[in-house]
């Protein structure tokens, strides 16, 4: 049975995956190239000092140690710039009530994300309240695909790894959650997510009924 389902936060809890490749577009624009919706996929998931490498690797651009901090302080800037702008509306179709539901049948909600600026977000969406655990990239040592974040996450809420199942829509995600021995659901495109047990399109799509069934 499920004790615990734990959460990605960008493009699963809400859709700020759209303003982190805006924010990392930009900087690479001003860097002097461009990359894909493609590449960006890899991004997903993936810290901020990491990412910025992809995307240097990809400009074919080196830089300083100091350079790149600077770089990915600029962007995280930019990045919150948009962030500021959101409202509760944001909020992804179906989660509020999904979660609701989980807590209804006493299923506990952990965040597991590598982004620093969770708890900011979780707070202008309005969807602190929801967690029982948040484990995010000021706690973790090891990015995904590592499983760290989302075993630290099962840890919080007293759930042993195949107890839990993980909502992401990042590859690198999936990986984590399935390295940790845990169930996968990909949020997004089954032609991306090709490593969870199931995809869903959106919360929509999904309740407590078919947790059982994964
Ligand atoms: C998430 C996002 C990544 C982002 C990372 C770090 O995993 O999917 O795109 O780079 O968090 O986020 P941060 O807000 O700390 O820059
Ligand atoms: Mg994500």
């Amino acid at each position: 049975t499920v004790k615990a389902c734990l959460f990605d936060l960008d493009g699963v809890i809400v859709d700020t995956a759209v303003y982190h490749f805006q924010a990392w577009r930009r900087l690479a624009n001003e860097l002097g190239f461009d990359f894909t919706e493609h590449q960006n996929e890899q991004l997903k998931g993936i810290s901020r000092m990491e990412s910025l490498e992809l995307i240097l690797n990809w400009g074919g651009v080196t830089l300083t140690e100091e350079e790149k901090v600077a770089w990915a302080t600029k962007k995280n800037q930019w990045y919150l710039d948009l962030v500021m702008q959101m409202t509760p509306n944001e909020v992804l179709p179906g989660v509020p009530e999904f979660l609701k539901s989980l807590r209804a049948n006493g299923i506990k909600i952990a965040l597991g994300s590598a982004s620093k600026n969770s708890k900011l977000i979780l707070e202008r969406i309005q969807m602190l309240d929801y967690f029982d655990a948040i484990i995010d990239g000021n706690n973790i040592t090891k990015g995904k695909p590592d499983p760290q974040v989302f075993l630290m996450g099962a840890e919080a809420t007293g759930a042993q790894p195949s107890e839990c199942v993980v909502f992401e829509d990042a590859v690198a995600g999936v990986q984590a959650a399935k390295a940790g021995g845990m169930k996968a659901v990909g949020v997004g495109s089954a032609d991306i997510l090709t490593e969870a047990d199931i995809v869903i399109a959106t919360f929509e799509d999904f309740s407590v009924e078919k947790l059982a069934q994964i």
